[in-house]
């Protein structure tokens, strides 16, 4: 694959996952945009088929592939993660977008839902991250971009397991930070609040849901939903060298939602 756009991400090798849906997409797109070779993972093939027919719109569809992958499942992510490095020729940039939201009163949350958002997003993150790491790490300046929420750190009700992985993540991203940044690693977090996405079209809250309680807890006073090219903004802010000084930290991206 060329490798050779201009711009912040020129020359520079990328892979993001749930790069066929929302925020993973519009930074594909972004990158892309901004000179980056990038290939796109997900576990929806029409949605990566969409991100493609959308790059090939923008002119910036050569420098992208696509590549199909359950980053809860190991063997797929050994091969999705060894097919892009090899096709990209190395890689300097990890973000790991791809995760699911369900919701559900935790009285009545069963181990089997549990498991499986665990398993995509705290799990699915650490599996790519540790494949990738080998090529990461040999660039000397390899930067991972990881997907925290405001649900970490804010109160969301009936969203305990989502938010239980979101914290999970913000500390795997500090550890890594600090474990590699001697090999030249960064590693930081994007905690976007409400973003228009697939997820939050249909968040799956219950039936019963006490609609005056969450609107208590994740007060209304920002700006409401923002599109998903907000945070692909500031993630391209962060993996490129504009973000030089910045690792081991999130980014809250919610439109002062939270303050
Ligand atoms: N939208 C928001 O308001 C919001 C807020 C905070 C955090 N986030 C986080 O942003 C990230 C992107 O979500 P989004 O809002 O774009 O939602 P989205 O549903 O539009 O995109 C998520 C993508 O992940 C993919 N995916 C799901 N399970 C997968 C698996 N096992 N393997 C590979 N791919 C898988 C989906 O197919 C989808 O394309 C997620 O980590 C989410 O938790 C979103």
């Amino acid at each position: 694959m060329g490798t050779t756009g201009q711009g912040r991400f020129g020359g520079r090798r990328i892979l993001v996952t749930g790069g066929g849906s929302g925020i993973g997409r519009a930074t594909a797109l972004r990158l892309l945009e901004e000179g980056g070779a990038v290939v796109a993972a997900d576990i929806a093939e029409p949605g990566l088929e969409e991100t493609a027919a959308l790059a090939a719109e923008a002119g910036t569809g050569a420098r992208l592939t696509t590549v199909t992958v359950d980053i809860a499942d190991e063997a797929s992510v050994r091969e999705a993660v060894g097919t892009a490095t090899a096709g990209l020729g190395g890689l300097d940039v990890l973000v790991n977008a791809a995760g699911i939201l369900r919701s559900s009163h935790t009285e009545h949350t069963t181990l089997e839902f549990w498991n499986r958002i665990v398993a995509v997003n705290l799990t699915g993150t650490f599996l790519v991250t540790r494949e990738a790491l080998p090529a990461l790490l040999a660039t000397g300046k390899g930067v991972v971009v990881n997907f925290s929420s405001t649900s970490a750190s804010f109160a969301h009700p009936y969203m305990a397991a989502y938010a239980a992985t979101k914290g999970g993540i913000q500390s795997f991203t500090h550890a890594i930070a600090s474990e590699y940044s001697k090999r030249g690693l960064r590693a930081v977090c994007v905690a976007p609040g409400s973003i228009d996405s697939g997820m939050t079209r249909d968040p799956g809250l219950p039936e019963d849901t006490d609609f005056g309680l969450l609107g208590k807890l994740t007060p209304a006073i920002g700006r409401g939903f923002a599109g998903p090219e907000t945070v692909a903004g500031a993630i391209a802010m962060l993996a490129s060298d504009d973000g030089a000084f910045i690792t081991g930290t999130e980014l809250r991206i919610d439109g002062g939602t939270h303050m």
